[in-house]
């Protein structure tokens, strides 16, 4: 073949690192020769999905060979509904991540910056380099929290996105109401605050937990992204959606894919949203667990910091994340490697079902 002569029109994407996604579940099973394999590395509901979803999903199926509708219009109206906002200020996406990145191809031009925590969820880098803006990365506080003082310290005229996951993610931790409302106030007015809450309904319940969709409608001019991936058990369908400003929402709307969303994942996600009974099983499975696996790990010697999503980050006391997860997968179990986050020495796990978490702890008990 001849030498590959094309260059992409950012030099930025150059510096990328690919986005590692969890390893999938037939691929351990292959290369590991093993029968029954755990995943705990994505952030995925345990308990699959509604049984409402499902069963819209599997009515949806027949009519596939139409193209979707993609306006969204009923589950827009009826997030609408839920969020106490006007249609027009909801975006759907194909994940929140779509509805990030394409933020990103809006807002930053060449010469300027989006500002997000680090470690952070790291699409915040990947689309920023994808659009050939700067990324300024701010290092999280010693609590592995927002460092929002600093954050605001750091935004120059060339800021256009200031991304907060709340709770974080690799990490869990979360900002306080107080915190955030000082954090924006000082913000000037060419910066846009995108506050992700992908794991909203797991931290809903702590009292200085801010509501993302309370400031938007006090008037504040900030995008709240949330999924259907976590909590609603859809990741596989690739849901998510934004409230924004509406002149924001149609400047999205010109630049999207015109059936961003599919049809089953429109159908099941209207569907998920009915069932109260799913998502509270969900929520207080997760808070169980998540209880059981801290007071197991504490007793393991291991360091667990404090979370408000479906995960932890565990600290291993020095051992290196890479060889904990090397020998997990050994054992039939995927959790996430957090090298490529500047934490080699921590592991991030998902909570699971009672059954996996103990044969994750089993596991990990004989490792370290
Ligand atoms: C903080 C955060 N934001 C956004 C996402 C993207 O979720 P999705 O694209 O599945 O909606 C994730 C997924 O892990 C996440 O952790």
């Amino acid at each position: 073949m001849k030498q590959f002569k094309y260059k992409p029109a950012h030099k930025t994407v150059e510096d990328l690192i690919p986005y590692q996604t969890g390893k999938p579940i037939d691929e351990v099973a292959r290369e590991m020769g093993l029968g029954k394999i755990v995943k705990l590395a994505s952030n995925e509901n345990p308990l699959g999905l509604s049984p409402l979803a499902r069963e819209a999903a599997q009515s949806a199926l027949e009519r596939v060979n139409r193209y979707p509708d993609g306006g969204t219009y009923e589950l827009r109206n009826k997030l609408a509904e839920k969020h106490q906002v006007s249609p027009e200020m909801i975006v759907l996406g194909n994940g929140s991540n779509e509805i990030l990145e394409l933020l990103v191809q809006l807002l930053p031009g060449e010469d300027e910056e989006t500002l997000y925590g680090w470690p952070a969820f790291i699409v915040y880098r990947l689309a920023t380099l994808a659009h050939g803006a700067k990324g300024v990365e701010i290092p999280l506080d010693h609590r592995l929290r927002h460092d929002l003082k600093s954050m605001a310290a750091a935004v120059t005229s060339k800021t256009r996105i200031v991304f907060v996951a709340n709770p974080n993610n690799p990490t869990g931790t979360y900002v306080t109401r107080t915190e955030l409302e000082q954090f924006m106030a000082q913000l000037p007015e060419h910066v846009l605050v995108v506050l992700d809450e992908a794991y909203y309904e797991y931290a809903e319940h702590l009292d200085d937990y801010p509501d993302g969709m309370d400031l938007f409608r006090e008037g504040r001019s900030i995008v709240v992204t949330r999924t259907f991936s976590k909590v609603y058990g859809l990741a596989g369908l690739r849901i998510g959606y934004a409230v924004m400003p509406e002149p924001l929402a149609q400047l999205l709307n010109r630049i999207r894919q015109p059936f961003n969303v599919n049809f089953i994942a429109q159908v099941a996600a209207a569907a998920a949203m009915e069932d109260e009974e799913f998502l509270s099983r969900s929520v207080s499975l997760n808070r169980i667990e998540m209880d059981r696996l801290t007071d197991a790990l504490e007793r393991m010697g291991l360091n667990v910091i404090p979370s408000a999503a479906n995960f932890l980050l565990i600290d291993l006391k020095g051992r290196s994340g890479d060889e904990v997860c090397r020998g997990l997968l050994e054992r039939g179990i995927i959790v996430r490697p957090m090298a490529p986050y500047g934490l080699p020495k921590t592991v991030r796990v998902t909570v699971g079902l009672e059954e996996e978490n103990d044969l994750f702890l089993s596991a990990l008990a004989e490792i370290i």
